[in-house]
């Protein structure tokens, strides 16, 4: 099932963001640039999840569905390009292709960046959705990805490195930056498939579960996978001396706070299964995403 909807819905998302990239930018270098990033492609977890979402509560895919999730992938994939930026991570391989500055150059890069940023914003202003319903995706989304969020957790993981920082500093720091849009993706399918706030706020709590776990993953890959596999360096989180769940915890300790993250999630599923006309199997595959061994 998570399969079919990858298959079939996912290139859906890409064509809403190329469409809309190819559009809207009047520079030409910088639409290479950003598109060259998007088009590497990625896993496209957080717009898989949106889909996901709208289709557990058994509701129509629509144009709105679609613009919302591709959005928050521009989002995610200018997050990476910064990440990646010599200021920052200082990394020369992202999604199996040398990274955005590398071809583009720095500034190129960095605009790129900022392009799919607020390009993401008027992308999901655009849709047809009621006024109402349409801030609130926005304000989310913007809280998600910002001061709050996903650029806090940034800065958390910078001051991070090169010193040891207590393991609820870390969960805070991995909740940022990974956890924000990862939460949002949930939440913004609940909020598009009409779902009451008791079924949101369950939503989030998933969300933060599963952030946390795909973080947790992350580090551990970085660990234990290669680079041919994940299409990014990997043993980079060491050379930078990083916080992270394995550098914290050991590997062990890594995986067993994985697994706890995990069955956390599945408890709140079972919670949004006796919540009324949700169906549970394709979470249930979702959940199989976040394991190691995948
Ligand atoms: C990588 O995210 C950065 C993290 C938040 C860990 P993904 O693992 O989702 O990267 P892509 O989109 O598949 O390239
Ligand atoms: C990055 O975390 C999270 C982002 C907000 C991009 P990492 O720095 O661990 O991600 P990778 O390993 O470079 O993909
Ligand atoms: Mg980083
Ligand atoms: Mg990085
Ligand atoms: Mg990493």
């Amino acid at each position: 099932m998570l399969q079919q909807l990858s298959a079939e819905e996912l290139p859906k998302v890409e064509k809403e963001i190329i469409d809309f990239i190819t559009t809207c930018t009047t520079h030409e270098e910088l639409k290479k640039s950003m598109l060259y990033s998007i088009e590497a492609g990625g896993k496209r977890i957080r717009p898989l999840i949106v889909l996901a979402t709208v289709r557990a509560f058994q509701k129509e895919l629509t144009s709105p569905v679609y613009q919302t999730a591709g959005a928050l992938e521009m989002i995610h994939t200018y997050s990476l390009i910064h990440d990646d930026l010599p200021a920052m991570d200082d990394d020369d391989l992202r999604r199996g292709k040398p990274t955005n500055h590398k071809v583009f150059g720095e500034a190129l890069a960095i605009l790129a960046g900022d392009g799919l940023l607020t390009g993401a914003f008027q992308l999901v202003s655009e849709t047809t959705l009621s006024p109402t319903e349409n801030v609130l995706l926005i304000q989310l989304l913007a809280k998600a990805a910002g001061i709050g969020g996903m650029v806090a957790g940034q800065a958390g993981d910078m001051a991070a490195e090169k010193h040891q920082v207590a393991l609820n500093e870390l969960k805070a720091i991995h909740r940022g930056k990974t956890g924000a849009l990862l939460t949002y993706a949930f939440v913004a399918g609940g909020i598009l498939a009409n779902q009451t706030e008791y079924v949101i706020e369950l939503l989030e709590q998933l969300g933060g579960h599963i952030g946390l776990a795909f973080q947790i993953r992350d580090d551990l890959l970085d660990v234990v996978s290669t680079t041919e596999e994940l299409g990014k360096q990997v043993g980079q989180d060491e050379k930078s001396e990083k916080s992270t769940y394995p550098a914290l915890l050991g590997l062990e300790g890594a995986q067993k706070a994985l697994a706890e993250e995990l069955e956390q999630a599945e408890l709140v599923i079972r919670q949004l299964a006796e919540a009324g006309d949700f169906q549970p199997q394709l979470f249930q595959e979702l959940l199989s995403l976040f394991t190691l061994k995948k």
